[in-house]
């Protein structure tokens, strides 16, 4: 069990590194004056959209479940952790339509909308471990 406790934080920490940095790269593209730049970043994104998000939210959720069923952790904690997963995917999947609006250079807010979208994943991160940490209910 240890080892697909380790192998869910390895891939949970990988999620975050694309969910927090996806969106940086949204606000940099947001203010962008150039097509070379834009194109550039529509690379970029694509690359950690693809090549190392999903695959760490996939890996997440599947050793994060056999820990679940597996071995028959839960609890209350459990069921509010969950939620904050569900609001993380919703937010991982709008990044995806986000991508797409950028790709075809539909991008429609501007640089301070992405700067606050930036900030959401830091407050599920927080939950999400201090429920699983603390336990509290
Ligand atoms: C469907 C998604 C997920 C499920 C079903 C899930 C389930 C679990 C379970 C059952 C454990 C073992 C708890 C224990 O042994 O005490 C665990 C550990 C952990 N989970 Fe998740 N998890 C999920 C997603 C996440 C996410 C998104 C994060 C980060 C934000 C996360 C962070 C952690 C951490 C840090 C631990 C280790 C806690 C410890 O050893 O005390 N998990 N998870």
């Amino acid at each position: 069990m240890l080892w697909l406790k380790a192998l869910h934080i390895i891939f949970m920490v990988t999620w975050f590194a694309g969910l927090f940095y996806l969106p940086r790269l949204f606000v940099y593209h947001a203010m962008a004056e150039d097509q070379t730049s834009r194109e550039r970043f529509k690379i970029m994104e694509r690359k950690l959209y693809y090549g190392i998000m999903t695959p760490g939210g996939v890996l997440t959720i599947i050793f994060g479940t056999w820990l679940w069923l597996g071995y028959g952790i839960t609890g209350g904690w459990l069921h509010a952790k969950l939620a904050l997963v569900a609001v993380l995917i919703a937010y991982h999947l709008y990044c995806g339509k986000l991508l797409s609006d950028f790709k075809h250079d539909r991008n429609r807010r501007g640089h301070v909308w992405y700067r606050w979208f930036n900030e959401l994943p830091v407050l599920l991160l927080i939950g999400a471990v201090l429920l699983v940490v603390l336990k509290p209910f």
